[in-house]
């Protein structure tokens, strides 16, 4: 039996989430969500309905219809239908939103934007797998946590992490995202930024801090990591580790892979939609051993990076695999990731 699934919240996140659980074969999409006649619901007519489309504010019905989007119910109608709702709605709804999945008794995963305490556990595929298993609601970290959890993960179950201090530049808006201004400034946040401190509440073990700098760019965030590993490792054992994993590209400055936009570029090059990477990507040649620390810089793509730890979760609910690396094996076999 296939586990359903919706989505709810069809915007930049939502999106990507409904075509990644169209691309698993042991999943079924019910539908997709939203409030009105957005840009990618437009989108939605244009392309011929490839998901069925539910309404959650009723009233703008005819406004829906005038754009050429057939409506498929209600948002109750969606939830009835599925397992499990992948909730991508803007932030603080999906609190909002857990009312009604409670009271149809299915499952959620919420994104990084909501609160930690809307969810049972404060879940990512690779870090803590096995304590979303059979749980009703599970939060996903946010796009620089998932991505830096990736790294400092696959370092910690090779040689064991002590603590980690990390600088990220972020990017400032998603594309298109007009609300946010037409800037030319940076803005620092205080120490530590959350993607410090959420690391620490998925790996309690690992003590870490860092400074997060906006920059007004749109593709992708920079994340300077600096890892104090528990045993001695070599630049060569570190890079080696990141190759395996089938989440993170080790990419060279000397090709090309120069930084933010050259990874946007190559995405888009390899004919992904809309220019999406799952993977982040290590910059080799700011691989180094500093006074027994590892240092590394890597790129993470922000509108797509959660997609596959979302996967993993829908797994953990289900319980669909019992076993932390055939969970994540079977969602990177649907996504193609090595
Ligand atoms: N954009 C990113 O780079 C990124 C990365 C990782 C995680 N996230 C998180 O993902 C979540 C969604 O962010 P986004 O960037 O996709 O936002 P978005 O604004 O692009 O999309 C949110 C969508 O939810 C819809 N929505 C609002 N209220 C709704 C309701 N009651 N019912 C149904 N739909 C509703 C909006 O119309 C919109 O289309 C947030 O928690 C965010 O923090 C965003």
């Amino acid at each position: 039996m296939l586990v359903k699934v919706g989505v709810v919240g069809y915007g930049v996140i939502g999106l990507r989430l409904a075509e990644g659980v169209a691309l698993q074969k042991d999943m079924e999409l019910v539908g997709v969500a939203d409030v009105g006649p957005t840009l990618s619901v437009r989108a939605l007519a244009e392309r011929g309905m490839p998901y069925d489309f539910y309404l959650a504010v009723p009233e703008n019905r005819a406004a829906v219809e005038a754009v050429g989007v057939k409506v498929s119910g209600t948002l109750e109608d969606l939830v009835e239908k599925c397992d499990v709702i992948l909730d991508a709605t803007s932030a603080g709804v999906g609190q909002k939103n857990k009312a009604i999945y409670a009271q149809y008794g299915k499952k959620a995963i919420f994104q990084g934007g909501e609160s930690t305490d809307v969810a049972d556990v404060f879940f990512h595929g690779y870090a803590n797998y096995e304590k979303g298993l059979g749980k009703q609601f599970l939060k996903l970290t946010s796009c620089n946590t998932t991505g830096l959890i990736r790294a400092v993960d696959c370092v910690d179950r090779a040689v064991g992490v002590d603590n980690v201090m990390i600088t990220i530049i972020r990017r400032v808006a998603d594309p298109g995202d007009y609300h946010r201004g037409l800037t030319n400034a940076l803005k620092v946040d205080k120490v530590p930024s959350h993607q410090a401190s959420d690391l620490m509440l998925i790996m309690p073990h690992i003590k870490a801090t860092g400074v997060l700098v906006h920059t007004p760019v749109t593709h992708g965030h920079i994340i300077s990591t600096n890892i104090k590993p528990k045993k001695p490792v070599t630049r060569e054992e570190v890079i080696e580790m990141f190759n395996e994993h089938p989440r993170i590209r080790v990419v060279r400055i000397k090709d090309g892979f120069q930084g933010n936009a050259a990874m946007f570029r190559y995405a888009r090059d390899l004919g992904n939609p809309r220019g999406d990477m799952y993977e982040i990507a290590v910059f080799e040649e700011t691989v180094a051993i500093f006074e027994g620390h590892i240092i590394f810089a890597f790129n993470v793509p922000q509108e797509a990076v959660v997609i596959p730890e979302t996967m993993d979760g829908v797994r953990a609910v289900m319980e669909m695999q019992t076993d932390r690396l055939e969970a994540v094996g079977e969602t990177n076999k649907y996504l193609n990731l090595r």
